[in-house]
């Protein structure tokens, strides 16, 4: 695996190494930075690390994650990891790594996997992936609500299993965002977003929860800031778009559900934790609210034997906010570009604030 693993790049460089310029080439070697790159990525963002000539790639070019115990012997000696979502950043890795590492660039707009208290310690940058998926994510929110809202899922089922014998008043009827209610869990770029797509379907008032009024962005939206118990009552959509931190692990948990309408939708595109998903079950189950679609969860893939699989009032998605073709090619770009400005000492297009 680690042979086929390797890229082109690092090829392409031992090639070199014994050729007529070898003492040159070996030279130049050892000034190369060591970057760990722990996944298969879009050619393009691949070709930019390599053409950069700074870099000496170690690659885990394969679709599937890479098991942890090839991660911390891949990343040992390295200037630069370039990694995604499911890889776990924390102390064990870091220390794998050793004091050479200088930059992390996650190819993500959440960072929620990284410990970032060690990171910060040991003065390591750190890239991300705001602004470029901010509208597929916005986009598959509103495909996922209305998919949710309107029961496209066991629509679909009965047109094709033999269930749709006539036009009947009441079958199959769903909810509404003319006139609506929508609260917002989390204010930021996506959330906004969502909301002004949400408007041209008539909704008539937006409220949001956030750490603190956000007036300026509210103004585009005219939307009210209210506490999260208020939120949950007065809303008949719910839309979580805040990021996963110690403040909102399991923000969306019994209480929040019992507070709200029992015809109300939620739906969640941010991070699985921030729902209790044994809470939401019994929510779904038991008519405290309408339905719920998600994209995210908690473990992510959910076993295919994972209680919510078998609700009809709850979609499920594989975490696919962001994937379009090219939203996933500019994150990965970007992150080929933070990696690529943390190694040459210069500013990030996108660096998290630690
Ligand atoms: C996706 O969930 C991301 O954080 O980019």
């Amino acid at each position: 695996m680690w042979l086929r693993g390797l890229s082109r790049g690092i090829l392409t460089e031992l090639g070199r190494a014994v050729s007529s310029e070898a003492g040159r080439t070996m030279q130049r070697n050892q000034q190369l930075a060591s970057v760990y790159v722990s996944r298969r990525i879009p050619q393009e963002a691949l070709r930019l690390l390599q053409d950069s000539g700074i870099c000496d790639i170690k690659h885990w070019d394969s679709e599937d994650p890479v098991p942890r115990t090839e991660l911390l012997k891949g990343v040992a000696g390295a200037d630069g990891l370039y990694c995604l979502l499911t890889e776990k950043i924390d102390k064990e890795l870091l220390d794998a790594a050793g004091p050479k590492l200088k930059v992390i660039s996650t190819m993500s707009v959440g960072f929620d996997h990284l410990s970032l208290e060690e990171i910060k310690k040991r003065g390591i940058r750190v890239g991300y992936t705001p602004d470029v998926l901010t509208n597929a994510t916005a986009e598959l929110t509103m495909a996922l609500l209305l998919a949710t809202a309107r029961r496209l899922m066991e629509a679909v089922a009965e047109a094709k299993n033999g269930g749709w014998g006539t036009w009947k008043p009441m079958w199959l009827c769903g909810y509404g965002l003319s006139d609506s209610t929508v609260g917002i869990v989390g204010l930021g770029r996506i959330g906004l977003a969502v909301a002004q797509r949400l408007k041209p379907f008539g909704v008539k008032k937006f409220l949001y929860t956030d750490f603190e009024p956000k007036p300026e962005i509210a103004a585009e939206i005219q939307a009210e800031y209210v506490p999260l118990d208020k939120l949950a009552e007065q809303s008949d959509f719910v839309t979580v778009h805040c990021a996963l931190t110690p403040e909102t692990n399991g923000l969306c948990n019994k209480d929040f559900f019992s507070k709200m309408k029992r015809t109300a939708v939620f739906i969640n595109t941010s991070r699985g934790a921030v729902v209790n998903q044994d809470d939401l079950y019994q929510a779904l189950t038991t008519g405290q609210i309408g339905s719920a679609g998600l994209d995210v969860t908690v473990p992510e893939p959910l076993p295919t034997d994972h209680p919510l699989f078998a609700l009809k009032n709850c979609v499920i998605l594989p975490h696919i906010a962001s994937a379009t073709v090219a939203t996933r090619t500019a994150m990965a770009l970007l992150t080929s570009n933070n990696l690529l400005a943390g190694l040459k000492n210069e500013p990030m297009l996108k660096e998290l604030p630690l």
